[in-house]
């Protein structure tokens, strides 16, 4: 199955079936919500009803009034927001992680990326907006029902260049691939496969929750002929700002995983 990135360009005002991330006043929080707007249907909150036909030829960033006065803000959705909304039956790599997973293992536009498991597809979407129109991304995934939700997610996206394989990585049957990301248990499963499929240099990111995951990782991936291994684990601290104080938000996610980096090595002297 192949699908393509949507066009993220706010130059257009919102069309009829665009996605818009609504931002308003939540009890304690600003809330965000991703919908899709079609003439004749409705958004509601705490904070009043939204029409979309009132939303539909809007410019972006218009702050607007619901039924009883409330405010909401119409935005267009960044990868950020589709990431973290994305419908899910399994764990996702958040943009945190994802972001830096991506940019450590030098994925381009152009890039030939695989990725194991696909999951409910956050990563994927991320993956397949870092390599663009002229990259591909191959996803495997071993159970049929995530598989489907991941489709579902990617399509809602308007996503163009990932093939998803209903298939376990160990199968991989591409070649001169520049990138492997596993999420999954057991990474060093994969590593004879991956050594095999990826470039000279390409990169292998492996992310998994545990510290003896994360030991048994490198020490795996050394023996599998991988090397230069960098290992971190990604903190975010969000931070409150008004006219009487700013401070970091009491509560912050306290750990996803861990982020194993290394890169294909191939021994001049064998
Ligand atoms: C934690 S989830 C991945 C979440 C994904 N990274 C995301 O951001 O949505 C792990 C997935 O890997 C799949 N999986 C586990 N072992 C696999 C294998 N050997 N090949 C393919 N998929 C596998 C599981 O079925 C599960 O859906």
């Amino acid at each position: 199955m192949i699908i393509y990135v949507s066009n993220m360009s706010t130059k257009m005002p919102i069309q009829e079936g665009d996605l818009v991330l609504f931002l308003y006043r939540g009890k304690k929080e600003f809330k965000k919500v991703v919908k899709r707007v079609r003439k004749g249907e409705y958004f509601h909150t705490h904070v009043g009803t939204v029409s979309y036909d009132d939303i539909i030829g809007l410019e972006w960033g218009s702050l607007i009034r619901t039924s009883i006065g409330g405010e909401v803000l119409v935005l267009k959705p960044t990868l950020s927001d589709l990431m973290e909304q994305i419908p899910r039956r399994t764990q996702i790599i958040y943009p945190k992680d994802a972001a830096f997973m991506v940019i450590k293992a030098g994925v381009l536009p152009g890039s030939l990326v695989v990725e194991g498991g696909t999951g409910s597809g956050s990563l994927t979407l991320c993956l397949s907006s870092a390599v663009g129109e002229s990259g591909l991304v191959v996803s495997y995934e071993t159970n049929k029902d995530f598989l489907k939700l991941a489709s579902r997610n990617l399509k809602r996206f308007g996503v163009k260049n990932v093939i998803l394989k209903n298939k376990d990585i160990r199968e991989i049957e591409e070649k001169e691939v520049d990138a492997i990301f596993l999420d999954i248990g057991n990474p060093w499963d994969v590593f004879e496969q991956a050594y095999r499929a990826l470039k000279p240099g390409g990169a292998l990111c492996s992310f998994v929750p545990s510290y003896e995951q994360m030991r048994r990782t490198v020490l795996s991936g050394r023996e599998s002929g991988f090397g230069a291994a960098e290992v971190y684990e990604v903190l975010l601290r969000e931070y409150e700002v008004d006219e009487r104080r700013t401070r970091p938000k009491p509560w912050m996610i306290g750990h996803t995983g861990f982020i194993v980096l290394m890169r294909k090595v191939v021994d001049v002297n064998l």
